[in-house]
């Protein structure tokens, strides 16, 4: 009895336990994901952060809102348009490489991506280009 006792609450120890784990590992790190993989490494999102910045020749603040009381930046507030523009930006690059580059033979140039248009500029390239008028 004392046997069946033991077996049944290390039982339920690792039920609770694995349960836990699991819960904890879909917690993800970040909270406002919508194009992004929600359960991204810290290391991916940062380097994706950092392309965006030297795409546009931004800082992080040029897509992000502060906090209005703290004054640092609330990284997961929709407060400012460009943050908006970029997912969609993020989603038309995403739709362009699937259409036109998921053949396998395209090898170099495989990838358009946000600084294929912008070259280090906010607004890429606009006085160069001739308006019929
Ligand atoms: C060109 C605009 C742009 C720039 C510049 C930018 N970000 Fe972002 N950032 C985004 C967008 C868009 C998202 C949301 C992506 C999504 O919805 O999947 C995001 C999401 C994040 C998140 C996740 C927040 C959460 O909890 O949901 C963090 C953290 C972050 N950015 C940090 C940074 C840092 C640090 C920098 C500067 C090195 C930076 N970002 C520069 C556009 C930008
Ligand atoms: C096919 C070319 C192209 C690609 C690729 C592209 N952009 Fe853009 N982006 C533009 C153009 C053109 C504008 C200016 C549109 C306008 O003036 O209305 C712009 C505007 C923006 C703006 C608003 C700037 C402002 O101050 O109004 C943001 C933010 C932005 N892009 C982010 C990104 C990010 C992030 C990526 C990569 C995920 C990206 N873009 C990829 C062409 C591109």
């Amino acid at each position: 009895m004392r046997i069946f006792v033991t077996v049944l609450i290390i039982s339920a120890m690792l039920f609770f336990i694995s349960g836990f784990a699991s819960s904890v590992k879909v917690d993800p790190i970040y909270k406002n994901l919508q194009v992004l993989p929600k359960d991204i490494s810290k290391q991916a999102l940062d380097s994706t952060m950092d392309a965006f910045k030297h795409a546009l020749g931004v800082g992080c603040k040029y897509c992000h809102a502060q906090d209005k009381e703290t004054h640092h930046i609330a990284f997961e507030s929709d407060d400012k348009a460009e943050k908006s523009i970029a997912r969609k930006m993020m989603i038309m690059c995403a739709g362009i490489n699937k259409q036109y580059f998921s053949d396998s033979s395209t090898t170099i140039y495989k990838t358009v991506n946000c600084f294929t248009c912008h070259h280090g500029e906010p607004i890429p390239g606009m006085d160069t280009i001739a308006v019929r008028k």
